[in-house]
């Protein structure tokens, strides 16, 4: 098959096109024929020389991907389901779905709901899931109908789906974004307003700012995450969910213990099967109400996978790269 696999080789990289086996690690995988994968900041983490993200030397890139069983030994897949797969070591430490096909083990593998099809799971990808799972934790904390709700990173993978889904589900989505070019897609995509990436709190001279926020979702980290914390109501949330910014968080304990706010873990990779249920089973209730088809950057290749990583890398794309294994 072929497939896009990553290199290194005493600290040189190699990103390349290539007819590879399926890389299967345990006797019960079941092997999934790729419709589409997706490109993600993740991936631009792993495609890089001495990255951090990545385990092993060589592999298949790709953390997600979407399409149909065609060998299974579990007797809840069967040939023929259409599943996305997404989690665990997938284009990080084993084989991911940059390729035609991809080997998973069940535990990383949800059933498509019928309302979505393989192009829409993928675009929905490892961002829309993160993006639904960070706003289901803010409903669990108490969100209210019509709440504004903070997205920072928003014209990315994460934030733009971030941005769609609130606004299908009832709240009102402020988007925080260093691209003010694409203020009007954003307003498209449900946004009441669009703010820039250091509109996210005032008063810089005191430790809490004003309580701007009924609840947000973090794509940034950093110094973002940190403004956002003492700018949320009393008793709002912030879903931390990414780092493009920054690993670090300095913060005080004030917004906390004066204001009971609460800084909210998302984790996609080893999230349980409960969890995929019911993020799947969200995003498939709100599918009917969403316009996917604006949410995809572009369409690629497999060979053009290392312009789309460099485009990740440097903030340079809107919503959703898809990438078809099998174009024609
Ligand atoms: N927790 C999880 O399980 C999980 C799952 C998926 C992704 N993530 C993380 O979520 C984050 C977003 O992923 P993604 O796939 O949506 O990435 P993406 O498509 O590359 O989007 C990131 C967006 O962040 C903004 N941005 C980029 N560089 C920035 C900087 N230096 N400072 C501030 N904003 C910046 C840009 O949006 P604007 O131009 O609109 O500001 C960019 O489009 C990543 O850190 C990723 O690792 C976590």
């Amino acid at each position: 098959m072929r497939a896009f696999v990553i290199n290194e080789d005493d600290g040189n990289l190699s990103c390349e096109v290539r007819d590879v086996e399926p890389g299967r690690m345990d006797l019960d995988d079941v092997l999934v024929k790729v419709d589409f994968s997706g490109v993600n900041f993740k991936d631009a983490m792993v495609a890089t020389a001495k990255s951090r993200v990545r385990r092993v030397a060589s592999l298949v890139g790709g953390v997600d991907a979407a399409g149909t069983v065609v060998e299974s030994s579990h007797a809840q897949f069967n040939t023929g389901d259409r599943v996305a797969v997404h989690g665990g070591n997938l284009g990080v430490g084993r084989d991911g779905g940059f390729a035609q096909y991809v080997y998973s083990p069940t535990r990383y593998l949800s059933p498509l709901p019928a309302a979505l099809s393989t192009h829409d799971a993928m675009v929905v990808g490892t961002a829309g899931f993160t993006a639904m799972e960070s706003l289901l934790a803010l409903e669990d904390r108490g969100l209210q109908h019509g709440a504004q709700v903070l997205v920072t990173g928003a014209t990315g993978g994460v934030g733009s789906q971030a941005v769609t889904y609130l606004a299908a589900r009832g709240y009102r989505p402020v988007a925080s974004t260093g691209s003010p070019e694409e203020s009007q897609w954003l307003t498209e995509r449900g946004a009441i307003r669009v703010v820039g990436r250091d509109e996210v709190s005032d008063q810089p001279g005191r430790v809490l700012g004003s309580e701007l926020w009924d609840g947000a979702i973090d794509c940034v980290g950093g110094e973002t995450l940190a403004q956002i914390l003492r700018s949320l109501r009393y008793g709002a949330g912030v879903a931390a969910c990414g780092l493009v910014a920054s690993a670090d968080l300095n913060t005080t304990v004030y917004p906390f213990i004066t204001r009971n706010v609460g800084l909210l873990g998302i984790d996609c990779v080893e999230a349980t099967n409960a969890t995929r249920t019911r993020v799947w089973s969200a995003l498939s209730e709100v599918a009917p109400r969403v316009d996917f088809a604006p949410l995809v950057d572009r369409l690629i290749e497999l060979e053009e996978l290392p312009a789309a990583l460099d485009d990740i890398r440097n903030g340079r794309t809107r919503g959703r790269i898809l990438v078809n294994p099998t174009p024609g």
